[in-house]
């Protein structure tokens, strides 16, 4: 329904709308993008821009909507990392920036990124769902559509970003516009009538003949999301839904400047992790 990336291989496989658990999800992730992270950066790199910081398919960048604050000196930890463009800007602006994937082909573009900008981030092959690291480890969070969109278990992804955020860290995360569930996955006219309710948040699940999820992604309502944020005890600071530019004529797969003047494609949510109230002294 939403593919990030329209890479050879895709459409040729049925899809439809079914459940999907966690480990599921991860493997069908983990293959889907294993094969397609060459292509995917032949088709999406310079967009990206090597070291450089992408919202979404508008064209938001970390330079101009400074949703991170200041990174300078600061433990980042990016999920969902794909070639590392992100983490690798953020050690231009004086991060102490780890990128993180659960994809091996991802990571291996990423390590080629570094090798040939001679900006080396370090790099961990892991899933979100489970990060290799102890609670409180980073200062700030981030994932460009990273990760939270394939993920089954929302409200756990959520509360593995808190346990890893210290005390007054942000965790900021775009991820596809949940109304964009209503429509059909296409750039143009036929992207712009309603075919699908909202409320149904069963998976968009793309499947091998044995019944194999090979792609997955995954819903939810803009209310499940502040939900699952609320609950993993962070504060939810701000939404950014960014809106398509004048001078963007470039279309993302389903994201296109026809559909992007008309209804936001992106969503952006900043959280942060309230540091614990001192008490007041006695007397
Ligand atoms: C659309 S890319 C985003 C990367 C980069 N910001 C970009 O825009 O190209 C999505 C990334 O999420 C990763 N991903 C998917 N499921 C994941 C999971 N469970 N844990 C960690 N990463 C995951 C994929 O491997 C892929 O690299």
């Amino acid at each position: 329904m939403l593919s990030v990336a329209s890479v050879d291989g895709r459409g040729v496989e049925p899809v439809l709308r079914r459940d999907a658990d966690p480990a599921e999800s991860a493997r069908a992730s983990r293959g889907w993008w294993d094969r397609q992270a060459p292509g995917y950066y032949v088709e999406h790199g310079e967009f990206l821009g090597d070291v450089d910081f992408l919202w979404g398919p508008e064209g938001l960048r970390e330079g101009a909507a400074g949703l991170l604050g200041d990174v300078a000196g600061r433990d980042v930890l990016e999920i969902g990392c794909g070639g590392a463009q992100c983490a690798r800007w953020l050690a231009t602006r004086g991060a102490q920036a780890v990128a993180s994937d659960v994809s091996h082909g991802q990571l291996t573009q990423a390590r080629r990124l570094n090798r040939e900008t001679g900006i080396d981030v370090p790099l961990v092959q892991a899933d979100a769902q489970h990060l290799p690291f102890a609670d409180e480890s980073f200062d700030v969070i981030c994932a460009a559509y990273g990760a939270v969109p394939f993920i089954a278990d929302s409200a756990g992804l959520m509360r593995e970003a808190a346990r890893v955020l210290r005390p007054g860290g942000r965790w900021v995360f775009s991820t596809t516009h949940p109304m964009r569930w209503c429509f059909r996955d296409d750039p143009g006219q036929r992207g712009l009538v309603v075919e699908a309710s909202y409320f149904d948040r069963r998976a968009y699940v793309e499947q091998d003949k044995n019944g194999n999820a090979t792609y997955v992604e995954h819903h939810r309502t803009f209310g499940d999301r502040v939900r699952d944020i609320v609950a993993a005890g962070l504060t939810l600071v701000d939404v950014v839904e960014p809106e398509w530019p004048d001078d963007n004529d470039e279309a993302w797969a389903q994201w296109s400047p026809l559909r992007g003047r008309l209804m936001p494609g992106t969503v952006i949510f900043v959280a942060v992790k309230e540091k614990v109230a001192s008490t007041p002294p006695v007397g």
